[in-house]
């Protein structure tokens, strides 16, 4: 009997780019949701080393950073025992179902992905990969592949999202009901951290500046360090505010909310009369504290030898049997003969 939404719990699916070291953006706009979630959704949590190779990557260095982002989904909460945690490239239906879908989309629906043209732009014309312009079917793949029924991801991930959904919808109906259509999940704080040298830019891990990004595995000497450099204005009051003038302040509020879930009534109130000093240590002291518990465990977990190899070895081997079951039926669909043989 095919898989309906009916007959199953809902399904989650995400991933993080193991691109280097994760940020507190990735844990406030996505980690963090996904430790909550999975207790109500089947939930797939991917490390998407296929959408990393997209630009250029030193082999040692891929290979470290996928361990490493592993460690920190354990780390965070994410639990074998209820979510699925698998590296992308373990699973080839996910190159196989992106190639169908590259063939389903059409260019001018690439030409408009706002990140494409944001990292295009950071490298030299000649050297941008056809893999870096067609990511968004891969993610799509991604997505698809699970019948995901939400995707818990900050809000740079909106429009891959939206592509995401009307990939579906062209290729259901065309070959009949096979995808599920997937709706964002975004976080009420956090889901667009701003870096802290410059608050009108994403955080991001490929910023090579010192005092961007607050790492997830920084020292807390570091994090202080970094949190009271950061970028404000001339002005005195904290407030939150859509204000570009005041994105720094703005963005140091969304960090402390994000930490520590209070409202922003509270967290306006509690800083009234402050001056931006008070307001830096008190971020830098939730971002310490916060990270702390997670910063141990990563320790612990990463010093039991083959621990994260083994979780990963399982999750990919139960990310499989989803995967393949939905790749046979869009084989089927778009008419590839079936292979007698296939594994
Ligand atoms: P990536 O690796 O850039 O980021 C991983 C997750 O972290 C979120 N994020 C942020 N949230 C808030 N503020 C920030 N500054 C910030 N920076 C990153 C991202 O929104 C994302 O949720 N294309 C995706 C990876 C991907 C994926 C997928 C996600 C591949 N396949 C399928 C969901 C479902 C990416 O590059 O994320």
């Amino acid at each position: 009997m095919p898989e309906t939404t009916s007959t199953r719990p809902l399904r989650i699916l995400s991933g993080i780019q193991p691109s280097g070291q994760l940020t507190i953006g990735n844990y406030l706009g996505a980690l963090k949701q996904w430790v909550q979630l999975q207790d109500d959704y089947e939930c797939y949590y991917c490390i998407v080393d296929m959408h990393a190779i997209t630009v250029p990557r030193e082999p040692a260095e891929l290979r470290a950073s996928t361990r490493m982002t592993a460690a920190l989904y354990l780390a965070c909460g994410i639990r074998p025992e209820r979510a699925t945690i698998f590296v992308q490239s373990h699973v080839s239906a996910h190159a196989e179902l992106a190639w169908i879908l590259g063939c389903l989309t059409p260019m001018g629906w690439l030409n408009r992905m706002t990140q494409f043209k944001d990292k295009a732009a950071k490298q030299q014309a000649e050297s941008v990969s056809a893999g870096l312009f067609t990511y968004p079917t891969l993610m799509a793949a991604d997505i698809l592949l699970y019948q995901a029924n939400l995707v818990p991801v900050g809000d740079d991930q909106r429009q891959h999202l939206e592509l995401t959904r009307d990939l579906a919808q062209r290729f259901n109906s065309q070959y009949g009901e096979t995808f599920t259509v997937p709706e964002g999940f975004f976080p009420k704080a956090g889901a667009r951290i701003m870096g802290l040298d410059n608050p009108l830019v994403k955080m991001s891990k490929s910023e090579t500046s010192d005092y961007h990004a607050v790492y997830m595995l920084d020292e807390p000497d570091q994090i202080k360090r970094k949190i009271m450099r950061a970028v404000t204005d001339s002005g005195n009051s904290i407030y939150f505010t859509d204000d570009p003038e005041k994105a720094g302040v703005n963005n140091l509020l969304t960090i402390y909310q994000a930490f520590t879930d209070e409202t922003k009534e509270a967290i306006e109130a509690r800083f009234a009369g402050k001056g931006y000093a008070e307001l830096k240590k008190a971020v830098a002291e939730v971002v310490v504290e916060g990270l702390r518990p997670i910063q141990a465990r990563y320790r612990e977990l990463t010093a039991e030898s083959d621990l994260i190899d083994q979780v990963l070895m399982q999750g990919a081997a139960k990310a499989r049997l989803v995967a393949n079951t939905t790749l046979n039926t869009v084989r089927e669909r778009i008419g590839f003969l079936a292979a007698a043989d296939r594994a």
